[in-house]
């Protein structure tokens, strides 16, 4: 199994949990150490070096670096908007480049880590790397992990008769360093930090054990043999499909599941990491 971004927050808790079941597992990480393998998911170069230096099956891909809330539009090296070039891009050229040795695994499963913030906004195909419209960091967010969630649909679409399944789901707030380009002011609002700094714990964030525990259910558990192109809560359950939009707050939005908004992502995408 390969987990990506899995030196820290929710990724380290994922690889713990799978090895700690008897797992093989790998660490996809930018800054590896020890056994871990290199990989910079902003960086086509860099993951086509890890494709190529991939021998033999693979039996299930953790999508599940990220960054987040950029505060200012940054690019990786060939132009892309930095949040949808590393959260879904990426992980796009990794799983697609993976696909014969997640196909010789015979039931090899692909698992994205979204968010709660696909809620917030669909896929802009008319200028998914901000160059046009105004650039906003939730915005740019929501919409890479948007992507995240079609491109499970997509490959549950492609893939059901390689034996590969592909799920989405969002692991519920949790304290990690993704939040680190959060201001104290947004923070304080969600009540996640007290007035001198503190971090607190309100009731609606989980634990990094608690995030991970989803994307062990969708990797390894029998109870998911089979079932593809669906959505997780935090909560080990199906998400309701909703509306997104300012006032949705759980469920999964329609956009994200969109079949055919899912097909015409994957020609972008394709297009886009074959041709960069
Ligand atoms: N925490 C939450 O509340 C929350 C909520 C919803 C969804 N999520 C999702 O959960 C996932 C894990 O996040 P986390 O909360 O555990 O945060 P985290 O501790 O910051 O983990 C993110 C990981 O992604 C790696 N990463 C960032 N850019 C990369 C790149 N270009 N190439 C390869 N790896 C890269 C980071 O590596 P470095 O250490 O090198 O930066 C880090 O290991 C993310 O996809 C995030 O969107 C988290």
């Amino acid at each position: 199994m390969i987990v990506t971004g899995g030196a820290s927050g929710i990724g380290l808790e994922t690889v713990r949990a799978l090895r700690k079941a008897g797992a093989e597992v790998a660490v996809a990480t930018r800054k590896p150490t020890g056994d871990q393998l290199a990989l910079d998911l902003s960086d086509l170069h860099s993951v086509r070096t890890f494709v190529a230096s991939w021998t033999g099956p693979v039996h299930a891909i953790v999508a599940n670096a990220g960054v987040m809330a950029l505060p200012t539009r940054q690019v990786a090296a060939n132009g892309w908007e930095l949040q949808l070039a590393t959260n879904f891009l990426g992980h796009f050229a990794l799983i697609t480049g993976l696909h014969e040795n997640l196909r010789q695994a015979g039931d090899a499963r692909v698992v994205m880590v979204s968010s709660g913030a696909q809620l917030r906004a669909p896929f802009d195909f008319d200028d998914p790397h901000f160059e046009r419209r105004p650039y906003d960091p939730w915005v740019a967010y929501a919409q890479s992990k948007t992507a995240d969630v079609l491109l499970a649909v997509g490959a549950a679409r492609r893939w059901a008769g390689d034996g590969i399944t592909a799920n989405a789901f969002e692991p519920g707030y949790v304290h990690t360093n993704l939040q680190r380009h959060i201001d104290a002011a947004t923070m304080r609002a969600r009540g996640a930090m007290d007035e001198e700094g503190n971090l607190l714990m309100p009731p609606h964030f989980t634990t990094p054990e608690q995030g991970a525990a989803t994307a062990v259910l969708l990797a390894a558990s029998p109870l998911m043999d089979g079932v593809t192109g669906r959505f997780f809560s935090s909560a080990n359950q199906e998400a309701e499909v909703v509306q997104g939009g300012p006032d949705a707050t759980t469920g999964v939005a329609t956009w994200s599941l969109n079949p055919s908004a899912a097909d015409r992502l994957w020609h972008y995408a394709l297009t886009a990491t074959t041709t960069h």
